[in-house]
């Protein structure tokens, strides 16, 4: 029962009449303080209950704003996506409005020839659609990092394609943002190059604090390594809150993957969830968000993401900014859907522990089923595994690569213990993110793309920064390492720069 949520904002109606009736500066000054915010509702939907509690048809305070971003691509990544569209549909059950959902996903999925229930996307083994109704915002070649900050910021002209939706919001607005992919140290993945770096990301929500243009944020990111994009960044005054599915330097983990349990429906040879995000959104849809809290949710998904503490096949939720926001009832973020009221902690689904998989294992776990899927002696099933073999084959000549570039750059003794070497906590991956990124360039041009996977080298050429090693240096090194390369098919110049 949630009897005091509703007593608590009635009665602050009840106050906030009484000062507009008797309008005398001490007391409205007063009145301003204990007035509860929490009675504005986050749409002009109006929550209605059986509680009889006097509630404002309209808000005159602000409107809440998603934005929604899956960064991947392929139907093996068809999790991310599918946890973007449940977000949405979680969303707009809660009231907030088409108009001010932002949603940017590459759309690859439904429709995919791979896909055993076409036109439809699950998020969970007996889930329902999640994908009818999905706004194509930003789909295929405009999921950009580019787009994304364009929309944040509200800029409509520097939108480039796509809907030409934007987070169009006032002071008095509240901001959700809610992003699920891979990522590596520092970096977030997107499905056309380049990734976002974090501290572009932060100097973004920069820009859109000193707009003015939100009262408070919160922001969700499963990623692996998914803490690198705020830890040491983060600054605590910008009223945004924001937690990771992971800390700075593990994976984040898929989630109902064929052979773990619950599995997907048996046709499904791929994740269907990742472990934080099936934990947010199966907990928002469970609970009475007009009396759980922002740091209620935290401590759940974090239990709950940690494997019931065991991480043990689980990751760290970390939690940054502005702790301000926690005790602020989720339902400003995610709305309010009265079937939820009761806030029942029903269901077997969230006390069991859930089998899950690495995110960077989840692509070639998805190949290896269609692998032994397809029929013996069959075209398909030689392709797919020479498919498998050359994804092997990259990914060990990328971790190869750096390897020896470690190895060339501070000695074979301490060379790869430089290049894993972890900041301590509280400090950002790296000082000079250009170089970085230049770092990740020089890489790319010698030793072809670093893909998805190798994302998690990005610690690797961040510390090769922090070391002082010269652009020059570094391309002499890679050079050497990669004299012999010549892959047309991972070239950065047909996939793009990472960075
Ligand atoms: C919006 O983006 C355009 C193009 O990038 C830029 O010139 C302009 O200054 C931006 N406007 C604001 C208000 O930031
Ligand atoms: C909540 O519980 C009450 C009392 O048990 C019941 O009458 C009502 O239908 C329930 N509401 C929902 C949305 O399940």
């Amino acid at each position: 029962m949630a009897t005091s949520s509703f007593l608590h904002p009635s009665f602050s109606v009840i106050l906030l009449l009484a000062v507009l009736l008797a309008p005398q500066p001490r007391i409205h000054a007063r009145a301003a303080h204990t007035w509860d915010w929490s009675i504005r509702l986050p749409s002009d939907r109006s929550i209605s209950d059986s509680g009889g509690g006097v509630r404002p048809e309209k808000s005159e305070a602000g409107t809440t704003w998603a934005l929604l971003v899956a960064g991947s691509s392929g139907y093996g990544n068809y999790r991310h996506q599918a946890d973007v569209c449940h977000a949405y549909q979680l969303l707009r059950r809660g009231g907030l409005k088409e108009e001010n959902i932002v949603v940017m996903m590459h759309d690859d999925i439904a429709y995919n020839p791979l896909n055993p229930r076409q036109g439809i996307i699950i998020n969970h083994p007996q889930g329902q659609d999640v994908y009818a109704g999905v706004p194509w915002d930003y789909t295929g070649k405009h999921v950009t990092t580019r787009n994304l900050y364009a929309v944040l910021l509200g800029n409509k002209t520097a939108v480039e394609g796509g809907s030409g939706k934007v987070i169009d919001s006032k002071s008095d607005d509240r901001i959700f943002i809610y992003y699920s992919d891979h990522g590596g140290p520092g970096v977030l993945g997107m499905p056309n190059m380049p990734y976002l770096y974090a501290a572009d990301f932060i100097e973004v929500l920069k820009q859109k604090h000193a707009s003015n243009s939100y009262k408070e944020m919160i922001i969700y990111v499963e990623a692996c390594e998914s803490g690198s994009i705020f830890e040491g960044l983060m600054p605590e005054d910008l009223n945004i809150y924001a937690t990771t599915a992971s800390n700075a330097e593990e994976s984040s983990w898929g989630t109902y993957c064929p052979g773990t349990d619950p599995s997907p429906p048996s046709e499904f040879f791929t994740c269907l969830g990742d472990l934080y995000s099936v934990a947010w959104m199966e907990d928002s849809e469970t609970h009475d968000l007009r009396a759980e809290t922002v740091g209620d949710q935290y401590e759940v998904v974090k239990m709950r993401t940690s494997n019931r503490n065991t991480y043990n096949a689980g990751s760290h939720v970390m939690e940054f900014g502005d702790k301000n926001v926690k005790p602020e009832k989720l339902y400003l973020y995610h709305g309010f859907d009265p079937t939820n009221a009761n806030g029942t902690e029903n269901s077997l689904r969230l006390s069991m522990q859930l089998g899950v998989v690495n995110q960077r294992d989840a692509d070639i776990l998805f190949l290896w089923k269609m692998y032994e899927k397809l029929e013996e002696r069959s075209n398909k099933k030689k392709e797919t595994l020479k498919e498998i073999a050359e994804i092997m084959m990259h990914r060990a000549h990328l971790d190869g690569s750096i390897n020896h570039i470690g190895n060339l750059l501070f000695g074979s003794e301490i060379g790869s213990s430089i290049l894993e070497a972890v900041r301590p906590s509280g400090k950002a991956l790296v000082d000079d993110w250009e170089c970085l990124k230049s770092m990740v360039r020089v890489f790319e041009s010698h030793c072809g793309s670093l893909t998805q996977y190798g994302m998690k080298h990005m610690r690797a050429f961040a510390n090769i920064c922090n070391e002082g090693i010269s652009r020059d240096i570094m391309e002499e090194a890679c050079c050497d390492a990669c004299r012999s390369y010549n892959s047309a098919m991972w070239s950065p110049f047909v996939t793009g720069y990472s960075a």
